[in-house]
């Protein structure tokens, strides 16, 4: 069993994973619509990562005799104007996601439930990541998306991710 406030908080970030990944598949969407086929594919494969979190933090629960309840998953509802926006948002998004991790974390440390915090280690660098992929990505817009050739380029470069399933194993 898991402290009260501990597995409220964890029950709550399924929600948020599966936000998004609702979101991302939105960004694919607009991506889709603009011809970018590889800016989708990068956001359908990161749709998939963040399905695979929220079921991590099921399995977590679920190990832990913690019965799970879902949500309504919130409508993604934003407007975009250039390919650079969906990145941006993806990177505020994703540093409010951190914040999130670190409040669980926090929790978990201040009743000393070891076992979160250790299961939790995995999202804590996870987060590291999926910032800097972000921030990659924007960077890389910047660089060669305002001319045709450069986004040609990075639009097939995009197209080469392909699926991996996460290296936390529950
Ligand atoms: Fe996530
Ligand atoms: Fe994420």
């Amino acid at each position: 069993m898991l402290d009260p406030k501990v597995k409220e908080l964890i029950n709550t970030q399924i929600n948020q994973e599966l936000y998004s990944a609702y979101l991302y598949l939105d960004f694919a969407n607009y991506y889709y619509d603009e011809g970018l086929d590889g800016f989708a594919n990068w956001y359908d494969i990161q749709a998939q990562e963040e399905r695979d979190h929220a079921m991590l933090m099921r399995t977590y629960l679920q190990n832990n005799g913690e019965r799970v309840t879902l949500d309504a998953v919130a409508k993604p509802d934003q407007t975009f104007n250039s390919p650079e926006d969906p990145l941006k948002a993806g990177l505020e998004h994703e540093i409010y996601v951190t914040s999130l991790i670190n409040t669980i974390y926090k929790a978990a440390q201040d009743v000393n439930d070891f076992r979160t915090m250790q299961c939790f280690d995995w999202f804590v660098k996870e987060q590291g990541e999926e910032e800097k992929n972000a921030d990659d990505l924007i960077k890389k817009y910047q660089l060669f998306g305002h001319d045709p050739k450069g986004l040609y380029a990075l639009n097939q470069e995009l197209l080469t991710r392909t699926y991996a399933a996460p290296s936390l194993v529950l």
